[in-house]
C-alpha cells in the first residue's frame, strides 16, 4: 500500500511518518521542501515536492496512492481541502484521512474552516475519515518563554477547561484510519484523558521544573494584540480570541472515547506530554 503524507514536516504528520515507517511502511511525502524532508528521513520515505494550493503536483503525487492524510491549516482550509479532493477524485484514490478540529462542532470560526473543508471532501465523492481533534498538548510550548523568563502564565482562558491531546494519539488513530478502511465515513472526536483548565496546566508545569508559576489573567483585547504582534493575520487572531473565549464559557471542555475506541487504550495524559518536553520550560540560567 501506498500512502501519501502531507503536513509530513509538522506536527502531527510528523509522527504519521514515523509511525508508518515502525511499521515498515514507505510513506511518500508531499512537502514544498524535498531536501528538508529528505534530511529529517532519509531513505525510509519517498518525496514528492508540491504545494498543496496547485493541483497539478498533488494530483501527480497521489497517482497509485491507496490513502492520503490532510493537512491544511488557516483560512484557506477550505480552498485547499477542495483542490485536495479534486486531486484525489482524479487520482481515484481510496480513501482520505483528514485532520479536522473538534471545533467543527462548536461552531467556533477555525471549526468551520474545517467544516468547510469536510463538506468539499463529502461532494467530491471521495471516501473519507475526519479526524477531530481537540487542543494539542503541543500548543503549551508557547508559554516556553515566559515561564523561562518570568515565571509567567497568561492566558484569556479563565478557569475554563480543555482536554488537552497528546499529537501522538492523533497520529496513532491517522495510521489506524489510513492502513485500514475501518473508519470510512466517520468523523472521530478525540480528546486527551481530562480537561483541565490552564491554571491546573501551569502548575503541573511548575511543579514539574520546581519552580511556583505565576498565572496571570488576560482581556480578550490583551490576549488579541499578543497574538497579533506574533504575525498573526486579523483573521486568525480573531478565530484565536473566539476559542479561548469559548473555553472560558467552558464550551470545549469535552472529553470523548475517541482515542480509547480506536487505540483500545486510554489516551496519553498531560503528565507524559510534560515529562517529555520538561527542558523547553526550564530556564537556561538555571
Ligand atoms: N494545534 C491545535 O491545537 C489543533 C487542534 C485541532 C486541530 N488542529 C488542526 O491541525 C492542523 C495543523 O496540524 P499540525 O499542527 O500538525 O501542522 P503544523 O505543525 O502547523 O504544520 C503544517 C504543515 O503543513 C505544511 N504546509 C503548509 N502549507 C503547505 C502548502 N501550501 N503545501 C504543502 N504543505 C504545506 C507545512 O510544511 P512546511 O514545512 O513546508 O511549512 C507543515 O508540514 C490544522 O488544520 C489545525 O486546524 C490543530
Amino acid at each position: 500500500m501506498t500512502y501519501l503524507i502531507t503536513g509530513a514536516t509538522g506536527e502531527v504528520g510528523a509522527r504519521v511518518v514515523k509511525q508508518l515507517v515502525e511499521r515498515e511502511e514507505r510513506p511518500r511525502l508531499f512537502v514544498r521542501d524535498g531536501a528538508k524532508a529528505q534530511a529529517r528521513f532519509g531513505q525510509n520515505v519517498d518525496v514528492r515536492v508540491g504545494d498543496l494550493g496547485d493541483r497539478e503536483s498533488l494530483t501527480a503525487a497521489l497517482r497509485g496512492v491507496e490513502s492520503l492524510f490532510l493537512v491544511t491549516s488557516g483560512p484557506n482550509i477550505p480552498m485547499l481541502d477542495e483542490i485536495a479532493a479534486r486531486a484525489a477524485r482524479d487520482a481515484d484514490i481510496g480513501h482520505v484521512v483528514k485532520l479536522s478540529s473538534l471545533d467543527v462542532e462548536q461552531s467556533l470560526a477555525i471549526g468551520a474552516w474545517h467544516e468547510r473543508g469536510e463538506a468539499a471532501i463529502r461532494a467530491s465523492g471521495v471516501l473519507f475519515a475526519f479526524l477531530r481533534p481537540t487542543g494539542f498538548m503541543t500548543n503549551l510550548l508557547a508559554w516556553a518563554g515566559s515561564i523561562q523568563a518570568e515565571g509567567v502564565v497568561r492566558t484569556s482562558t479563565g478557569n475554563g477547561k480543555r482536554a488537552f491531546i497528546h499529537p501522538d494519539d492523533i497520529a496513532a488513530v491517522a495510521v489506524r484510519a489510513l492502513t485500514s478502511h475501518e473508519f470510512v465515513g466517520d468523523a472521530l472526536a478525540l480528546t486527551g484523558p481530562e480537561a483541565l483548565s490552564f491554571a491546573e496546566v501551569a502548575a503541573r508545569l511548575g511543579a514539574a521544573i520546581g519552580r511556583d508559576l505565576r498565572y496571570e489573567t488576560l482581556s480578550d483585547e490583551e490576549a488579541r494584540l499578543r497574538f497579533q504582534a506574533t504575525g498573526a493575520s486579523d483573521e486568525e487572531t480573531e478565530a484565536h480570541v473566539e476559542l479561548w473565549r469559548a473555553i472560558r464559557e467552558g464550551r470545549v471542555g469535552t472529553t470523548t472515547d475517541g482515542v480509547q475506541d480506536v487505540l483500545g487504550r486510554r489516551p496519553i495524559g498531560l503528565d507524559r506530554w510534560i515529562t517529555e518536553n520538561v527542558d523547553a520550560f526550564r530556564s537556561k540560567a538555571a
